[in-house]
């Protein structure tokens, strides 16, 4: 996708279509280019627009043909609805589906998109913030995944988008910056999208790993991957006793983001990103039954939202020390397979008994945690597809939230209403705690049926020490069963724009 930032007036914009956005006022649509261009239409576009009803509601659009002698040979209008209802959310998820409509459009290459004149008490801040959920919805909205097609390929006509800011109410150079960390963001959430897309034969944790390589080759980020040996070393034995019955070995990555020299804050301690990175979760010896596992490529989401920050921090260069860990490998069955009944020492220490090997998430976790501990971090994520029973609380579209500290867990809030992500808290309850004792070790590492998504939770806060640590379940919405809002249907991205706020 080719991306372009003009400051010329959108009506001059050579495109197969122009997408202008319209805010709906009271009555009144004209307002803006919208005026201008019903001006250069000799009034039809309006007329047109009236027949038709349409209203600038919220997701309303009104496709318009125009004449020779014009730059653009369509124009859709693009309704927002009132201003004060909207929210990044919706404005990404109204996006999103404009996007997708205008690229089914036949023949259309390009895009030119305008923006609506704000109103009046708009600030500044909040011109540039559309602006970049703008194009991160562009970007990501236009998504498709075709790679093991031969026929129906590259089906998307869109090659080309241009932007046009000039009622955005910021500077040209600020809204093209916007314009950036917009697209930014939505390569990084493209990214985690293919990797959670891309098969458990093709993203084995060595195919895992050399897409983290790739990573590599911007400046700033370098890229680490161990086998076997060195994971051992480091005493994972509990990550080492999931990987076990897997032909595909095991693969550990620690990815390193360093601000550039000189930047504020380069010195504070890092902030470590953990992601579960099951390429495929079979359940082990406690086998899944085939309709749950069907979806199970996507166990390595929460590690595809990680890579997905590292790739849009090429963009975003925040000023901060950033930890990528992710203990890549694959939860099979063999004669070799770890069972119910094992007791195996984590990297920490204490000793764990195993009693279903469908809850390998949390195992391979406890021993990432131990080893993001050692980077000494100000706080540490975690994010995983880590339990159904959290799909089943929160529905298939909302991130459970569990923190040990109030602070850090608003401040993720925070950061996923301001990215347009929909997270919601979840308690680390004390009184389910001890469903994870154990005759035979330390700990045993699930509970109850019940309030299960909070057992897997207070099994990794045994691993964390007291550092400020906040874990995210994205098992709902890592991978979708249909499109919804701005997430698409199958690998979603979830949890890259929430990250790239919090580190931001
Ligand atoms: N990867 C699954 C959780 C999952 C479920 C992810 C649905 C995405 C969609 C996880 O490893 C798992 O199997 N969890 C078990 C835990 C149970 C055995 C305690 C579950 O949730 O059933
Ligand atoms: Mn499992
Ligand atoms: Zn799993």
């Amino acid at each position: 996708m080719q991306l372009t930032f003009q400051t010329t007036s959108p009506l001059q914009a050579k495109a197969d279509v122009l997408v202008l956005p319209v805010f709906k006022t009271g009555k009144t649509l004209n307002a803006g280019w919208l005026s201008k261009l019903d001006k250069a239409l000799s009034g039809a576009l309006l007329k047109a627009a009236k027949k038709v009803d349409f209203k600038a509601g919220a997701d309303a659009s009104f496709l318009f043909q125009t004449w020779e002698g014009f730059a653009f040979d369509r124009v859709i209008l693009w309704g927002l609805g009132e201003a004060e209802d909207l929210c990044p959310e919706s404005l990404w998820a109204s996006a999103t589906k404009i996007a997708r409509k205008v690229s089914k459009i036949k023949g259309v290459k390009t895009a030119a998109i305008a923006w609506p004149a704000l109103p009046k008490k708009a600030s500044v801040e909040a011109g540039e913030a559309m602006l970049e959920t703008l194009a991160k919805g562009f970007g990501t909205g236009v998504y498709t995944f075709d790679e093991y097609k031969t026929e129906d390929k590259g089906k998307t006509g869109l090659t080309k988008m241009l932007f046009f800011a000039e009622d955005a109410g910021a500077s040209q150079a600020k809204a093209k910056q916007a314009l950036a960390r917009g697209m930014g963001l939505a390569e990084g959430i493209n990214m985690a999208r293919d990797l959670v897309n891309h098969p458990a034969n093709t993203i084995t944790p060595e195919g895992l790993a050399n897409e983290a390589k790739k990573l590599g080759k911007f400046s700033g980020i370098t890229v680490k991957v161990e086998t076997e040996q060195a994971i051992a070393k480091r005493n994972m034995h509990l990550y080492l006793a999931v990987s076990r019955a897997s032909k595909n070995r095991p693969r550990l990555i620690t990815l390193t983001y360093t601000p550039p020299k000189g930047t504020k804050l380069a010195k504070k301690d890092p902030i470590v990103l953990i992601g579960k990175g099951l390429v495929f979760d079979s359940g082990g010896l406690c086998l899944k039954p085939g309709a749950s596992m069907e979806t199970m490529k996507c166990d390595m989401g929460g590690s595809a939202a990680v890579l997905g920050l590292f790739k849009a921090l090429e963009v975003l260069k925040p000023a901060r020390k950033i930890i990528g860990i992710i203990a890549a490998c694959e939860n099979a069955i063999g004669g070799d397979a770890y069972r119910p009944g094992d007791v195996i020492p984590s990297k920490s220490g204490k000793t764990v008994e195993i009693i279903n090997t469908d809850a390998e998430g949390r195992l391979t976790l406890a021993d990432a945690l131990s080893y993001g501990l050692e980077f000494k971090p100000e706080f540490m994520v975690d994010l995983a597809t880590l339990t159904g029973a959290c799909v089943v609380g929160l529905g298939d579209t909302t991130v459970g939230t569990f923190a040990n500290r109030d602070d850090l867990r608003q401040r993720v809030l925070d950061a996923a209403e301001t990215a347009g992500e929909d997270f919601w808290p979840l308690p680390l309850n004390k009184k389910l705690r001890p469903q994870l004792k154990s005759d035979f070790a330390d700990l045993k590492h699930t509970g109850a049926r019940w309030g299960g998504a909070i057992t897997a939770a207070l099994f990794l806060q045994e691993f964390v020490d007291d550092t400020p640590w906040i874990h995210l379940d994205i098992a709902g919405p890592a991978y979708s069963s249909k499109n919804q809002g701005h997430l698409p249907k199958n690998g979603t991205g979830v949890g890259v724009a929430t990250l790239a706020e919090l580190v931001r």
